[in-house]
């Protein structure tokens, strides 16, 4: 596995949770959440950028979140097509790289567009790749996953020994990104709610009670240090006991 020379993460990923929590503790309506949400992501993409993370994802729209009232989706849609539209220039000019990482086949029209567009907009940038997990869903990918490799078995392109954990991860959304080292989680639930399946294997996690619009730099920062002290087995014998 990759470490970061500094011990840093190569890869986070974030389950941006609590926008509707924080909406209704001020009695407000949940979309004031969501509003307040997309500011505590340009602060995140941007001290990410800063702190040398390559890979920043970011689940922004589950599969299941479609069954919210179906004003919440279309605000949540029309929010993310306008905060795109919106911050693309300055997403450009911090060297980000956008790749919506989700479904595009159930996308409508108009929404795959802004999203060709911002990956082809921003292909060059090498600074911090931004994989903005939309339309995504970890058994809906797996889903796919299979398929796709089943189609290539029955075309003769590929022998069922051939299907290897490579093979897996490359037909994933998240191909080429490695899998994410930290998973931080805002809002206090400790679950995936269907998040990187197959990509969490081995991946820390860091949850934090904080609400996803409340979430600023100190307290990336706060989980990056927490993770900074975490010692990775990934299914060995601790290192500290090798030498002892
Ligand atoms: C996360 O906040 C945003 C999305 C799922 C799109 P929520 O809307 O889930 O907020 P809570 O969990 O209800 O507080
Ligand atoms: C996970 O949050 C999805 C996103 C943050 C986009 P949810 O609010 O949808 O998760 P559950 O329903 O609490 O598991
Ligand atoms: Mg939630």
């Amino acid at each position: 596995m990759k470490r970061e020379a500094n011990g840093l993460p190569a890869h986070v990923a974030i389950i941006m949770d609590g926008n509707g929590r924080w909406a209704r503790r001020r009695a407000l309506p949940r979309y004031f959440g969501h509003r307040e949400g997309v500011k505590a992501l340009k602060t995140v993409v941007r001290y990410a950028a800063q702190r040398g993370i390559p890979i920043l994802t970011v689940y922004a729209f589950s599969t299941e979140n479609w069954r919210r009232p179906r004003e919440e989706v279309e605000f949540l849609l029309d929010l993310m097509f306008k905060t795109f539209v919106q911050e693309i220039e300055e997403l450009q000019k911090e060297g980000v790289r956008v790749r919506l990482v989700g479904d595009r086949t159930s996308l409508s029209e108009q929404v795959k567009e802004v999203w060709i567009k911002a990956e082809e907009f921003t292909a060059h940038n090498t600074r911090l790749v931004l994989n903005v997990a939309f339309n995504y869903g970890g058994r809906a990918e797996l889903t796919s996953a299979v398929r796709a490799l089943a189609r290539q078995v029955a075309q003769g392109e590929l022998k069922p020994e051939d299907i290897t954990e490579e093979a897996i991860a490359r037909e994933l959304y998240t191909w080429p990104s490695p899998d994410p080292d930290l998973i931080i989680r805002t809002g206090g639930e400790q679950r995936l709610s269907n998040f990187l399946l197959w990509q969490a294997a081995y991946s820390e996690l860091y949850v934090t009670d904080v609400l996803w619009p409340d979430f600023g730099e100190q307290e990336f920062e706060q989980a990056l240090q927490d993770y900074l002290k975490r010692e990775r087995r990934f299914g060995q014998v601790s290192v500290k006991e090798q030498n002892g």
